[in-house]
């Protein structure tokens, strides 16, 4: 009881703080599901980092969800984007001026290693998610509070290797060494997942 509460607070709050916005019953529905699958204190839907057992993706930021093979948030979706405006979680579908692919040198993040076999596990980890792109992970950490350093990189798991990147997102800027989840996890069809294609990205 106290959770649903919650969320109408969390609507009710955002309605105000809008006030023009009145949400239908569906866009209200969707709107509760967002406020409790995004939010900072479960790291925007993925709590368990991608070095750990167990974890998942929060959210996909791309043009090909049907590779996707778990349901995620689709933040290209206009509905899902409009209620992350409003909602204020902390957490916004990405805005214009988009980064390019291959990132270019003056786009605001500093190229800190590249094409590497390990991922970036630390402490000020803040979520993590799935995209096409180089260029969308930088686009999703313009869109997260606080976040100032990108991870992409292929998780190669199972027997047909998404063409996903996975974008994790953390607060600080790490250096190569910090990068030292090498995969290793048993994966559902028995296979052992590596990684590839590995960067860091500092912002400026
Ligand atoms: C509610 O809003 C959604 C999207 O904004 C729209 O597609 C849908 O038709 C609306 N439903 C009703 C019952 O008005
Ligand atoms: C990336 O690393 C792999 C494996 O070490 C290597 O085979 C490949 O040539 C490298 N690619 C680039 C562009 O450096």
């Amino acid at each position: 009881m106290r959770f649903f509460s919650a969320l109408l607070v969390t609507v009710a709050t955002a309605l105000v703080v809008r006030g023009a916005a009145t949400l239908n019953a569906t866009e209200a529905a969707i709107s509760s599901s967002l406020s409790v699958s995004l939010n900072k204190g479960n790291n925007y839907g993925a709590p368990i980092p991608p070095w750990k057992s167990g974890c998942s993706p929060g959210w996909y930021y791309g043009d090909h969800p049907d590779y996707l093979q778990i349901s995620l948030p689709l933040l290209k979706d206009s509905l899902i984007c409009w209620l992350l405006d409003l909602l204020q979680l902390g957490f916004l579908c990405p805005q214009p001026p988009y980064h390019q692919s291959p990132p270019s040198n003056n786009d605001g993040y500093k190229l800190v290693f590249y094409n590497y076999s390990g991922a970036v596990e630390g402490d000020d980890y803040l979520t993590y998610g799935l995209v096409d792109t180089v260029g969308e992970c930088m686009d999703m950490c313009d869109s997260v509070d606080g976040c100032n350093f990108i991870n992409p990189y292929h998780d190669v798991n199972g027997k047909n290797g998404s063409p996903l990147l996975t974008c994790s997102l953390f607060s600080k800027c790490h250096g190569i060494e910090d990068a030292i989840n090498y995969g290793g996890q048993t994966q559902p069809d028995g296979s052992i997942d590596y990684i590839t294609d590995s960067a860091g990205y500092c912002k400026d």
